[in-house]
């Protein structure tokens, strides 16, 4: 670990541009960096942090022919809204770039050439899957198939998501083309390849030994098991008509593999943004004193800890990533987050319904964020994490303090008095915070931070509750003057430290207490006693955190049950038929229209109606086990197609003779096979 870094560059994984993106981005990658980012420049850091779009890959492709669309229309869609979220959110980055500008083909280019020319490569001649229908060779996403690794019948030609391995096309057992759906056959194709085996002393001593107690341990944990299993080359060439070229002859119509542009993406979006600000982008990269941090989420990390650090290494002139904080996956109401099953609370959709609420989704996704095991987002958390902590703690505590001095004192600060003990013990302990803050966001503990800075609130919560200021007033309003004195200081130091995590609040509070004109920065907390010092004039109150109430939270429960009976619609499958039945099989089933005269309960059965039905022929007693999806008195009069010559069997003690016919819709609720029996009589033959 890099101690007392000279700047810092800070990477947020580039979002693929293939759709928009939801709360587990935000928990898992972007707040966090933000966080951390925001951390650093109120400390007045040399920070870059930068981030873009991801706009190669096969991800994008498949989402273009699935649409009918081109890839670059695709990508200017989703570039655009990922970014608008990115603002509307408050994610700071210094530049959000575009893997598809200019200045990223160059930058890919260049580095794979030095590789090139320095013979870091392997080149080899392989056989590859091609769909020989579609004419075309199917790299990564465009074959699935079973997992050699777990058996899992749909991981991707480059990777399992469900045990995480990274894989190769070819290693798929039953390949199938997402294409055509045909089965692939081998094809020769030319590729270069990254031998990852030759780093295997490099990784182990710069990973595995030099980061053995700095990084977090699912993170060591990964790169360990990649490295003890065995690395091997990896290509770094596609053959895709979506991508950037690859620059060296004999390899035309080939582009570079995404993984191998996507993360020198962050070195682009830096010289960008050094061009932009009329600096140096190359301390950035190429510093010993510079700190690199990679934030991604848990599938990302073998590219970030593994390939990416070996391209660096192998480019030779680049440092290395200090740390990778990655996060492990955020589900939603008990479910993995899913964007082609639209199980997922978009931003941009977010902001429609809580158009002023970016902190509360802050504060709830860091509060319950994902660092070391997965976690679960539910609406009745953030209803909670809102109503329950930022109202009743922070705004409520914010609130009393701004209500107060403007009722005694005009909005006017007061001179205090000689300070009590419990005064000096609690500005004491508020002097703490910063650096007890400070240890959890350099540890990259977001949780553990945020849970430091409602302390501060709390702090101030209890020494108005003990003070009771209020009941004073009349007896004692020169002691009063000392305690509001103190409690404004509390609530100058929130407005700094809550920053990082709640910059809208921030910014508010910024205006209520009307510090643009002070100098309370995060450094300031510990030394000084009057942020706010006397005579200083704050502002009105304003409402931060407004109570969510049931029905707004019900609105979005509403909305995952639409998207799941969407879903189970979708993915209705019909069984496969039967064994085939000769037409006497079939003339043997005595099939007719009848009604249901009178229904009850089984006693002592959930599922059981004993029902009497009149078939025309007769009226007998047929039990059937719908007692569970109907009431008696549902099924009274009910129009209902009856096997009539099922052998007669007895259950519980009742003799059924026949059977009602029934089937279930898409969403799985069970129905009768209704004939449409207008002027049908009861008795009639279905044949
Ligand atoms: O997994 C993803 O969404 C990738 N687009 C992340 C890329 S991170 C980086 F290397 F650019
Ligand atoms: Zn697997």
């Amino acid at each position: 670990m890099l101690e007392n870094p000279k700047r810092y560059t800070i990477t947020a994984a580039l979002p693929y541009t293939n759709g928009p993106i939801h709360i587990g981005h935000l928990a898992g990658v972007y707040v966090p960096s933000d966080i951390y980012a925001r951390y650093l420049r109120l400390q007045g850091k040399d920070v870059v942090f930068v981030c873009g779009s991801d706009e190669h890959g096969v991800a994008i492709s498949m989402k273009a022919k699935k649409e009918g669309i081109t890839p670059q229309e695709v990508i200017d869609k989703y570039d655009g809204i990922i970014r608008q979220s990115f603002i509307d959110f408050g994610i700071t980055f210094d530049n959000y770039s575009r893997t598809s500008a200019p200045i990223h083909h160059h930058t890919a280019q260049d580095f794979f050439k030095k590789l090139y020319q320095e013979g870091k490569f392997i080149e080899q001649t392989t056989e590859q899957l091609y769909d020989a229908k579609a004419d075309q060779f199917l790299a990564d996403r465009f074959v699935t198939g079973t997992c050699p690794k777990c058996e899992n019948p749909e991981a991707y030609g480059d990777q399992c998501e469900r045990c995480g391995s990274s894989l190769n096309a070819t290693d798929l057992i039953n390949p199938k083309s997402t294409i055509t759906g045909e089965t692939p056959v081998l094809k020769s194709t030319k590729h270069w390849f990254l031998p990852l085996n030759e780093y295997d002393a490099f990784l182990r001593e710069w990973v595995l030994e030099g980061h053995k107690n700095d990084w977090k341990p699912n993170v060591y944990g990964q790169v360990k098991s990649w490295v003890d299993g065995g690395l091997e080359p990896r290509a770094v060439t596609r053959d895709l008509d979506w991508g950037i070229d690859v620059p060296v002859e004999g390899a035309e119509g080939k582009k570079l593999y995404v993984w191998f542009d996507a993360p020198i993406g962050y070195i682009s979006a830096t010289k960008e943004w050094a061009a932009r600000e009329g600096k140096d982008w190359e301390p950035y990269w190429k510093n010993e004193e510079t700190k690199l941090v990679h934030f991604i989420g848990k599938d990302n990390i073998v590219f970030h800890c593994i390939i990416f650090p070996v391209m660096l290494k192998a480019e030779g002139s680049y440092i290395l990533p200090d740390n990778v904080p990655a996060n492990e996956f955020l589900n939603l109401e008990g479910n993995k987050l899913s964007t082609s099953k639209n199980w997922a609370v978009w931003l941009h959709e977010y902001l429609q319904d809580f158009p002023d609420k970016q902190d509360v989704l802050r504060y709830a996704l860091t509060a319950n964020a994902p660092e070391t095991k997965d976690n679960d987002f539910t609406w009745k958390d953030f209803q909670a994490r809102n109503n329950n902590e930022l109202a009743a703690i922070f705004g409520n505590f914010i609130n009393r303090v701004v209500v107060l001095t403007n009722k005694y004192y005009d909005g006017i600060i007061p001179t205090p008095n000689e300070f009590t003990e419990v005064d000096e013990q609690t500005l004491t302990e508020l002097k703490a915070y910063p650096s007890v803050i400070s240890s959890s966001v350099e540890r990259y503990r977001f949780r553990e931070a945020l849970s430091e800075v409602m302390n501060v609130a709390r702090l101030g919560n209890k020494y108005l509750a003990d003070e009771e200021p209020w009941k004073m007033v009349k007896e004692n309003p020169e002691r009063v003057k000392t305690q509001m004195y103190v409690a404004l200081q509390i609530a100058a130091a929130l407005q700094t430290l809550c920053e990082p995590f709640l910059p809208f609040t921030s910014e508010k509070l910024k205006t209520i207490l009307n510090t643009s004109v002070l100098d309370v920065n995060w450094n300031s907390i510990s030394k000084k006693t009057d942020l706010l010092p006397a005579g200083h004039k704050i502002g009105e109150a304003q409402i931060l955190f407004a109570q969510i109430e049931d029905a707004e939270i019900q609105k979005q429960l509403d909305k995952l049950e639409a998207s799941k009976k969407a879903n189970q619609i979708a993915n209705a499958k019909a069984e496969p038929q039967k064994e085939v039945a000769t037409f006497d099989d079939f003339t043997k089933l005595d099939l007719r229209v009848g009604t249901i005269l009178e229904a009850e309960k089984m006693p002592k059965a959930n599922k059981l109606l004993v029902l009497k039905v009149d078939t025309g022929i007769d009226v007998r007693t047929i039990v059937s086990g719908i007692a569970e999806h109907f009431s008696p008195e549902e099924v009274v009069g009910k129009r209902v197609t009856v096997l009539a010559n099922l052998a007669p069997r007895a259950l519980r003690g009742v003799e059924s003779a026949g059977m009602i016919l029934m089937t279930n819709t898409a969403e799985g609720k069970l129905v009768f096979v209704n004939p449409d029996t207008e002027g049908v009589l009861n008795g009639a033959l279905i044949s």
